[in-house]
This record gives C-alpha cells, structure tokens and sequence, in this order.
C-alpha cells in the first residue's frame, strides 16, 4: 500500500481525503503541532524519519481576504513553507503533489485551462502561484500540482465553506447580497479525493484541474441552496461585482475554471453535489 504522508490533513479538504481515501492509501498525517512547516529544522527532522511514497502538501495559509493584511504570514506559510518541504522531498528522492487554487487566475479572461497562464489577483493567489513555481513539475519529475476551486462539502465543524456559509445565512434569516456578475466553480470535496486516488496510482509530472462540472455566480449558488433546502429565497438580494470589491479585494471576478486533463474522474456540478450532501445528511443524522 502506498504511504502518503500528508500536510493539512486536519483542514476543510484534507480531512475528508484522509476519511474517504483510508483503505486505499496509509496516511502518515503532519499536523501543525508536529511539524510547523515554516520550521526549516523541524521539516527536516520529521521529513528524515518518516518513510513515505508522495507528501500530498495541502497545509496553507487560507483566508483570502486577511491574506491582504497579514501578507508575510501568507508568503511565510504559503511559500518558504513548500520551499522547506520540497527541499526534504527531493533530497529523499520522493514525490509531492501541491494542491494549488483557481486564485492564481485573476478572472478577467476566462475560462481558465490547466495551461492557461497564472495571473494572480491578491496576495493569497500569488502565494499559492509562488508555491507552484517551487515545484514546478516541468522541471521536476516528481511534481504534481492539482489545482482546485471552491471546495465544499457535507459537514466540517471547525470552518465554514461557502455552501454552509450561505446555508446558515439563509437558515439564520439572515439577508444575503450576492454577486450576479461574477462566476464560481464549486468542487464537491468527495470528488477531489477521487480524483486525487487515481492521481496518486497513476503518478506524472503535470497541472491538473480538478473542479466542479459547473460554474455559476454566487447570486445563483445561492439561489440553488435555498431551493434545495426548502430556505427563504426572498433574503437573497443582488449586488455587483465592483460593489462587492470594495469591500473584500482580491477576488476573481470570473474563476471559470475548467479541465482538459480530467478524463478519469466524473466531476459533479453544483446541483449534483447538494443533492448529494442532502443523502449524506440523511445517513448521518
Ligand atoms: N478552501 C478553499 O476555498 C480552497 C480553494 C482552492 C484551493 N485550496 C487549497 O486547498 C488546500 C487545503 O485548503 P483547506 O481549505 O482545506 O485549508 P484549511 O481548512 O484552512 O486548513 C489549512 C490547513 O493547513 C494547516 N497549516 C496552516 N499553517 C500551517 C503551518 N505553518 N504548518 C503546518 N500546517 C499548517 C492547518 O493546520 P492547523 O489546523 O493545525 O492549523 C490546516 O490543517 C490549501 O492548500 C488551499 O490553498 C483551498
């Protein structure tokens, strides 16, 4: 069985692969309190000592918005961090996959392909992009970078994702202004374990996407959770997108994100992933 030991495997992505993905690969999990990837020597220690096949790198700085604010935490995590990684990676002759974000396209010139060119548009974008250029799988054998957008999921106490951000607005009748000239790509979690399980088996330097089938805008996304969850519609108002910046910079207006490499793995659209968070919660509660 392969051994994969795994950065931010405690996070809103990383804990539904290391759920999902158990009996199909042996996780060694690195948390932060164990290994403090900005740490250099402690990275080096913990690295040494562990026997793994792939380091999946998911631990990252990821608050978009504060990233702007805190842009030395941002590049310390999000850059020297992968930096120290990959240095013990190579040196131990071992592979990496870094999960990376549709934030490193700006959204201006959409739809964005694994070979479309990076142009972040804030700080956390550019952190991540900077990331991906330590890697660099065309220059490394032994980089993976999966890209992906949006990633929500059925339950996870410890962060919201956008979709039970939207979904505990609307249940708290609280009222919501949302973007209609803007799209999103949400990635139901599941599939982008999937997906990885048969990148892991099936290892090549490359960029892959691995997105939703769908992209629509927020003001939509949310209109779909209300219907579906049988919520009041009537608390979701429009706004724009230059309204909406004003107050939260750093968002691609247009993250249309699609995939050409994808032929492996069936990606669910918005809708497809509700109706399949709606079973989950059925059989858990
Ligand atoms: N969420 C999104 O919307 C989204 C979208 C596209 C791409 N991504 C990418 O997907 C990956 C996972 O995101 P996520 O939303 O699952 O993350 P998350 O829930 O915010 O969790 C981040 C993880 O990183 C760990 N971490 C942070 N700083 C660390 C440090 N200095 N040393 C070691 N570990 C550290 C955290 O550990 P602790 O819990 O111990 O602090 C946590 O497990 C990230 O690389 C992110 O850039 C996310």
């Amino acid at each position: 069985m392969l051994k994969i030991a795994i950065t931010g495997g405690g996070g809103l992505v990383g804990s539904r692969i290391i759920e999902l993905l158990n009996n199909d690969f042996e996780f060694i999990s690195l948390s932060q309190d164990k290994m403090n990837i900005t740490n250099k020597y402690q990275v080096y220690q913990i690295l040494k000592e562990i026997n793994f096949d792939i380091l999946l790198h998911l631990a990252a700085y990821t608050n978009v918005a504060k990233a702007n604010e805190e842009k030395d935490l941002a590049y310390k995590i999000n850059v020297k961090g992968t930096e120290n990684i990959f240095e013990q990676v190579l040196s131990k002759k071992k592979k990496i996959i870094y999960i990376s974000t549709d934030f490193i396209f700006d959204g201006t010139n959409p739809p964005y392909f694994e070979d479309s060119k990076p142009k972040p548009a804030g700080i956390y974008g550019q952190t991540k992009y900077q990331g991906e250029l330590i890697v660099n799988p065309k220059k490394y054998s032994n980089s993976l970078i999966v890209r992906i957008s949006y990633p929500y999921k059925a339950k996870f106490f410890q962060k919201k994702d956008f979709f039970r951000t939207f979904k505990t607005l609307l249940e708290e009748k609280k009222p919501l202004k949302m973007i209609i000239n803007s799209l999103m790509t949400p990635t139901f979690i599941d599939d982008i374990a999937y997906g990885l399980r048969y990148l892991i088996n099936n290892f090549s330097n490359d960029i892959v996407h691995l997105v939703g089938s769908q992209s629509l805008s927020p003001y939509d996304a949310a209109v779909l959770i209300a219907e579906k969850f049988n919520l009041d519609k009537n608390l979701i108002s429009k706004t724009t997108f230059e309204e909406y910046i004003k107050i939260r910079p750093g968002l691609p207006q247009y993250s249309q994100i699609k995939s050409k490499k994808n032929n492996f793995w069936k990606m669910k659209t918005f809708e497809e992933g509700i109706n399949e968070i709606i079973n989950q919660l059925k059989i858990k509660n």
